[in-house]
């Protein structure tokens, strides 16, 4: 018997506003053409005025609850991921927690940028194994529209705004790939590669927030390396195949990204969830928003396989395995 997390529940925000690529093209020299063929997004959500990376949060978690079915009271421990908090400090995590009307248990923030989702389900899944939570609200939730340099046309296309969140809840299995659940989850970084994507701001260096600095093609040359073999990994740690999948859940970054990932993998097309045209890059939000688009459409069912895999700034990468 080995104890799993199992993911009851799933839920999503996005901001109203939604900017196409016609409309950046107005303020920055760019175009829809030249975004959509090296990207692959077509439009994204931007935060109104005054509205918080806690607001967003709070929202998706609420709807992943209700999904689930769960009891804010249920909740022993929220790990929230994102690079764009309210505030420096207290933690995202306790705002949302508050605003969800949670007195009891503990709630935190995870850093790993665009692989915070991964990290921070990593982490909820270690606990519930320890035994020291059963039910944990996993969130992912960004406002990127803060740290964009809106004159760099480099960047400020490339990203959107959102929230997504999971219930995870402890049940019990077998201890092979057939249980139901987080079968394992697979973490990296290597922060040697700092110069290559950051913000040029922070408390303790600048004392101001920054905008994010990005050498594209560079990332992009890792990120195809890294998520080829983290996805690897994650499948050799189960004694499964590609042929196995039943369906790819990434971070949504690049088109060209996914659709590396998953030629490599041999995936049918229809198999790889795909948002980044009407989402951008949302970093941590992206994977859960992604995820409960297909399980709200259908797609991914109850008992099915599925791989999550993201890349972000650290560098920092990563992938979990789930049987829905
Ligand atoms: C950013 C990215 C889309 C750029 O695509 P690319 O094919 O590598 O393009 P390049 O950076 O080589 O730029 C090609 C040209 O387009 C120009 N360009 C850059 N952004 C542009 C934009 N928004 N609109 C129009 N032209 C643009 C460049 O200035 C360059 O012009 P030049 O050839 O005259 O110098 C791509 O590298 C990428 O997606 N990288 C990974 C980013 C990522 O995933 N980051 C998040 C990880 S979590």
């Amino acid at each position: 018997m080995v104890m799993r997390s199992v993911i009851v529940g799933c839920g999503s925000y996005l901001p109203a506003r939604i900017v196409t690529n016609d409309e950046l093209a107005r303020t920055v020299d760019t175009s829809d053409e030249w975004i959509t063929q090296r990207t692959g997004i077509r439009s994204r959500h931007i935060a109104a005025e005054g509205e918080k990376t806690s607001d967003l949060a709070l929202k998706a978690a609420q709807a992943a609850l209700a999904h689930g079915g769960v009891a804010v009271d249920e909740v022993d421990l929220i790990v929230l991921a994102t690079a764009t908090p309210d505030q420096t400090f207290p933690a995202t995590a306790a705002k949302v927690q508050a605003a969800l009307g949670m007195t009891r248990g503990a709630a935190f923030d995870v850093q790993a940028v665009c692989s915070g989702f991964i990290y921070a389900l990593s982490v909820a899944d270690n606990f519930i194994k320890a035994g020291q939570a059963r039910t944990v609200l996993v969130i992912g939730a960004e406002t990127f529209s803060r740290i964009l340099d809106w004159t760099d046309r480099t960047t400020c296309v490339l990203f959107g705004d959102g929230a997504g969140a999971v219930v995870l809840r402890a049940e019990e299995g077998q201890g092979t790939s057939e249980d139901r659940g987080i079968l394992s989850t697979h973490l990296h970084s290597d922060g040697r590669h700092h110069d290559l994507l950051y913000v040029d701001g922070g408390p303790s260096s600048t004392q101001t927030v920054g905008h994010v600095r990005m050498a594209g093609q560079e990332v992009f040359k890792h990120a195809v390396v890294n998520l080829a073999e983290v996805v690897g990994e994650a499948l050799a740690a189960n004694g499964l195949t590609p042929g196995d999948l039943d369906w790819l859940v990434p971070h949504q970054a690049n088109r060209r990204i996914i659709e590396s990932t998953g030629r490599k993998l041999k995936l049918d097309p229809s198999r790889v969830v795909m948002t980044v045209d009407h989402h951008g890059n949302t970093s941590a939000a992206s994977i859960p928003l992604a995820l409960c688009e297909a399980v709200t459409d259908g797609r991914i069912q109850r008992g099915e396989l599925v791989l999550l895999e993201a890349m972000g700034g650290g560098f920092t990468w990563g992938a979990a395995l789930v049987r829905f």
